[in-house]
């Protein structure tokens, strides 16, 4: 079932409450939300080049967490291999654990259009099919054998939760490319969300809209994770501190292979960081 975005899912009863996951804040903190996605040594070769070396990283169910780090680290190298999507680069090698309920889904033997549904992506340029906005949306439900009125609701369910369905509601059989940047945006998180993900990982999802368009973004994200566990890539140190719970800072080694060097709340990543690598890039020092 898709909740909409104003009903609570599983999960901490409020954001700020929740706290960070033990292994972000130390054994001082005490135990925070469940993990949703448990990284276990990850490392991605593209031929022979290491594009990520080593990152283990506990991700909290029902919370934003954000990847921040300069151009090349390896972020969305990190995001595309919980999707799956380093499977369709040739030459590329992915190797450690990424376990999501018990299950490894890295490993060869899961089912990958499953691992796809379960964990949604959202690309930094809109990429809606060239087809109408209903048809978007209604894909992956339709895959999966959904028709008829039950279609239509999820349709609804979904743009209604991507807070988009007041500007389409009388033009759902026009084409999405004739949408907004911003639009085109919000279609493509309500396509990921049509079905039913756990876990959406976004790629800088607002970097290609406009100021208005970016904060509409950002609110929605905000609301999503009452149902979703959200990681977000982004460039931009306000977003992050705007959206997220938690930060993960990564940077790269002498051969430019990427590894993460701080993971925690993501006022103390901003405020009070703890590596003077983390310091040097917040503070604008470096990168
Ligand atoms: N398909 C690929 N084939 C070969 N090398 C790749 C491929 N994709 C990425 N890389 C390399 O892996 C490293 C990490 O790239 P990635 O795109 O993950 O970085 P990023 O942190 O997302 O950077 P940006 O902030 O610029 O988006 C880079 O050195 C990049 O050149
Ligand atoms: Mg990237």
């Amino acid at each position: 079932m898709i909740l909409a975005t104003g009903q609570r899912g599983p999960g901490p009863s409020s954001p700020a409450a929740a706290g960070p996951t033990a292994s972000a804040a130390g054994p001082d903190h005490g135990p925070g939300p469940a993990t949703k996605v448990s990284i276990r040594n990850l490392t991605v070769h593209y031929g022979t080049f290491c594009a990520v070396r080593n990152v283990t990283l506990d991700i909290p169910a029902n919370q934003v967490t954000a990847i921040i780090g300069p151009s090349g680290c390896g972020k969305s190298t990190v995001v595309r291999s919980l999707n799956r999507m380093t499977d369709l680069v040739p030459g590329a090698r992915v190797s450690g654990e990424a376990i999501v309920d018990g299950q490894n889904i890295l490993s060869p033997e899961v089912d990958v259009v499953d691992v796809r549904r379960r964990i949604g992506m959202v690309f930094q340029r809109p990429n809606p099919f060239p087809k109408s906005i209903y048809d978007n949306v209604a894909y992956g439900p339709r895959l999966h054998g959904v028709r008829g009125r039950a279609l239509d609701e999820v349709v609804e369910r979904a743009l209604r939760g991507a807070a988009l369905w007041d500007e389409v509601k009388d033009k759902l059989r026009q084409s999405a490319l004739a949408l907004s940047g911003g639009q085109q945006q919000r279609l493509c998180i309500a396509r990921a969300m049509a079905v039913e993900p756990e876990v959406i990982l976004m790629d800088e999802p607002a970097s290609a809209i406009d100021p208005i368009g970016t904060l509409r973004i950002e609110e929605l994200i905000s609301h999503l994770r009452a149902n979703y566990t959200i990681v977000i890539v982004t460039h931009n140190m306000q977003q992050a501190s705007r959206v997220s719970d938690l930060t993960a800072f990564f940077t790269m080694g002498e051969d430019r292979a990427g590894y993460l060097v701080e993971f925690g709340p993501t006022v103390e990543i901003f405020t009070n960081p703890r590596n003077q690598l983390t310091e040097d890039y917040v503070s604008g020092r470096f990168g």
